[in-house]
């Protein structure tokens, strides 16, 4: 079966761009911890769609994760990775959890280049297929308080254009998406609800994953949603070092 694959797909950001790929007749495989929400998503999507949805269950964070979704997907033709799963801490780095500060890079980098290397190879040999990453405007700068957080997402935006540009002469498209603050469960599972950024107005799930899935579909390489976002993503390349950090120590803080 032709599917899309679609990580952390029980919530948030993940589950509404299921939703689009829904609308557009594609079958879905989706992935996160949670069967029970995981089940709920099939049902609402299935019940209302003309699309088979599978449900695969995995810690991606793990380091058998990655290639377990694989494997259960060996018979089907994926066209679509949307490596959206990840997740953020907050707090002074070396008072933090090592472990979870550990399984945040496991979960948004390394997972992340697992699945793309695991299925780029057939995508290529199609010449067809598209990646979509999802980064953060996170990615733009450092994050005093989100160290780890922020690092991560520097990565998943060099990486994704780096793919961009090996894949430049073939019919396979990577695409990267940088969100800025969104309602989600993502501020409370980093614990920053009360932070000034969400505080000050976040951006719907709704209205972030509908801009990912066109941007995708139209090929664009970075797309950040939101105007604030993009000027302050444009603005930093022309502020120094040291004012990016100030600035956003005192917005973590
Ligand atoms: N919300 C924001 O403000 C914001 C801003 C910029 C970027 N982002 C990025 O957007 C992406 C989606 O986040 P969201 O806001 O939609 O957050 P969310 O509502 O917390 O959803 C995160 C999803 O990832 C899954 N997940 C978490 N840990 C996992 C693991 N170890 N293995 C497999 N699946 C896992 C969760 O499912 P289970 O718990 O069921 O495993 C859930 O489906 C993330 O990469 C995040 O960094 C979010």
């Amino acid at each position: 079966m032709k599917l899309a694959l679609i990580t952390g797909a029980s919530a948030g950001i993940g589950k509404l761009i299921a939703y689009h790929f829904a609308e557009d007749g594609i079958n879905l495989a989706i992935v996160a911890r949670r069967e029970d929400k995981l089940q709920e998503v099939k049902k609402e999507i299935e019940d209302k769609y003309t699309i088979d949805v599978l449900i695969i269950v995995a810690d991606l964070a793990s380091a058998e994760g990655p290639t377990s979704v694989f494997e259960k997907l060996k018979d089907h033709e994926v066209t679509h990775l949307v490596n959206n799963a990840g997740f953020g801490t907050n707090g002074i780095f070396w008072e933090m959890d090592r472990k979870t500060e550990l399984q945040q890079i496991g979960l948004n980098i390394a997972a992340l280049t697992e699945l793309t290397h695991l299925f780029l190879p057939q995508m290529v040999k199609r010449n067809a297929g598209h990646v979509l990453n999802i980064a953060s405007t996170a990615a733009f700068q450092p994050g005093p308080y989100m160290s780890v957080y922020y690092a991560t997402k520097a990565y998943v935006l060099a990486f994704s254009e780096g793919l961009s540009g090996e894949l430049s002469e073939t019919n396979v498209w990577v695409s990267v998406h940088c969100p800025g603050a969104t309602r989600t469960e993502f501020a409370a599972v980093a614990g920053i609800e009360n932070k000034l950024l969400f505080k000050a107005g976040s951006a719907s799930a709704e209205a972030v994953a509908k801009h990912a899935y066109e941007a995708m579909k139209r090929g664009k390489v970075v797309s950040i949603h939101g105007i604030g976002n993009a000027l302050m993503a444009f603005s930093i390349r022309f502020t120094p070092r040291f004012i990016v950090r100030m600035l956003t120590k005192t917005i973590n803080k």
